[in-house]
């Protein structure tokens, strides 16, 4: 039986279906509502409206539950494998051993940039943004390769997202030599995706970077928890740009863009620069605590609070692990960490942040293990990126396979003035 709710507008009583999801998540359909009532409904930044089905992550932000295909993701923490969460979050399931090295081979097989693309570098400056070379490049690639317009058959999509993620490592690590004058070192076909990552950003010429196992588990970690995260502003960006049929790539090169922002994962910057203020004396935790609560201060605590989690991040759970371990592993001290903990702990018993449901996010920690692994700064967003480049594929696929999708294109309510005439320049 159909479940519905009653809505009475004026003298008219209409009832709207009731969607459940598979956690019992209720949704009332207004697809029809204009139709019915001629009325719309209001929601500024969609906080209370769902703006598709998806079967890719579920997320409890009461409970601090994250699945990704319907897999908690603590459960990927003790061997965290990014390119198989990559390949599930975008297929739907955990790949078989030939799947897995078969899409390994593909990764492989498509690490390099097009030497065309690759001088383009020679003209950007050396302090240029990482972010915006990053979400450039990504666009160019449509330069050398067709622009993958829909996910026609799974081979050739599964050939553009290996493009995809394999070539994002590429012109991340491209772009962090740049910034340094440092020649480009290419990739090497016989490491796995993280070891690669790293050695192209930190090999010398005739001196390979050689990886320890624990930050190969990190960076696969960082990676895995950054993948997907439903509907968030980039994603949905994403699907935004991708609804009106614009190629794969210029489709992730515009949740690049809103990935930047200081609110979203431009954050794990943010977090970082509050914390070395901290420890340069600039300020201490409560007078960060402070200027946090302040309305009058723009200052918010970066790496705290979340529109969905109300409660702690399961992500930040185990990142904030991850940089105990590896921190112990290569015998260092952080101040940056101690810190943090200083932060939380201040923050949690807070009660303008207990009332307010404020908690440590995934960019909170995600920095300081990064930092450990000799990540700069002003990488950690590109970084973020890369994560999250698998989730934005698959949910760009997701989107393109349901033939019920349309253009998104929200309505408003207009406020504006009223009819009014042209005035010429004379009368002004
Ligand atoms: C990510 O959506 C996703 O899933 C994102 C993400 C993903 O994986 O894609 O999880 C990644 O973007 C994590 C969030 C990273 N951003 C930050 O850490 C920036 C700091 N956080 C805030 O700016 C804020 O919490 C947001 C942007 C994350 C969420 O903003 P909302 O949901 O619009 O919340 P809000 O601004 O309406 O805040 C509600 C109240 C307000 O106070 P009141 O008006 O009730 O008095 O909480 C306050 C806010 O002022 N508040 C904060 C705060 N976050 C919220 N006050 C101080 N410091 C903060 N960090």
């Amino acid at each position: 039986m159909q479940e519905t709710v009653k809505l009475i507008v004026g003298d008219q009583t209409i009832e709207l279906p009731v969607i459940v999801g598979t956690e019992g998540e209720r949704a009332i359909d207004i697809t029809k509502l204009r139709d019915q009532t001629g009325m719309i409904t209001y929601d500024p930044s969609l906080g209370n409206t769902g703006v598709c089905r998806s079967e890719i992550t579920f997320i409890d932000g009461e409970k601090g539950i994250l699945r990704y295909r319907g897999i908690p993701i603590e459960q990927f923490a003790d061997h965290p494998n990014f390119v198989e969460v990559a390949w599930m979050l975008i297929f739907g399931r955990l790949p078989k051993p030939d799947e897995l090295a078969r899409f390994s081979s593909l990764l492989t097989a498509n690490e390099l940039l097009h030497e065309g693309l690759k001088h383009q570098f020679d003209h950007i400056p050396p302090d240029a943004p990482p972010m915006a070379i990053l979400s450039a490049t990504l666009n160019n690639l449509s330069f050398y390769h067709e622009q993958f317009l829909s996910p026609q058959d799974e081979e050739s999509f599964e050939l553009a997202a290996a493009r995809l993620i394999s070539k994002v490592r590429t012109i991340a690590a491209f772009s962090y030599r740049r910034s340094l004058g440092l020649p480009f070192i290419y990739p090497d076909p016989n490491l796995r995706y993280c070891a690669n990552f790293l050695h192209m950003m930190f090999s010398i010429p005739f001196q390979q970077y050689i990886v320890t196992p624990e930050i190969e588990d990190a960076l696969n970690l960082v990676f895995v928890l950054h993948a997907d995260h439903e509907q968030n502003c980039s994603t949905s960006t994403v699907r935004t740009v991708g609804s009106a049929r614009a190629n794969l790539f210029a489709s992730c090169a515009a949740g690049v863009c809103a990935l930047w922002g200081p609110l979203h994962g431009g954050a794990n910057v943010e977090v970082i620069d509050m914390l070395e203020r901290i420890h340069q004396g600039g300020m201490s935790p409560e007078d960060c605590i402070r200027a946090a609560k302040d309305k009058s201060n723009p200052f918010r605590l970066f790496g705290f609070g979340h529109r969905v989690y109300k409660n702690y991040d399961p992500r930040a759970k185990l990142l904030k692990a991850s940089c105990d371990k590896v921190l112990a592993k290569l015998r260092r001290q952080d101040p940056l960490l101690d810190i943090a903990r200083k932060l939380e702990e201040a923050a949690l018993n807070d009660p303008y942040f207990v009332e307010r449901k404020l908690y440590p996010n995934v960019d909170f920690y995600s920095g300081i293990l990064l930092r450990a692994m000799g990540i700069p700064t002003n990488m950690f967003t590109v970084c973020f990126a890369i994560g999250r480049l698998p989730g934005w594929i698959a949910q760009w696929r997701e989107q393109h396979v349901d033939a019920s999708t349309r253009i998104l294109r929200p309505r408003q309510v207009y406020t504006g003035p009223a009819e009014s005439p042209y005035v010429p320049m004379e009368d002004r």
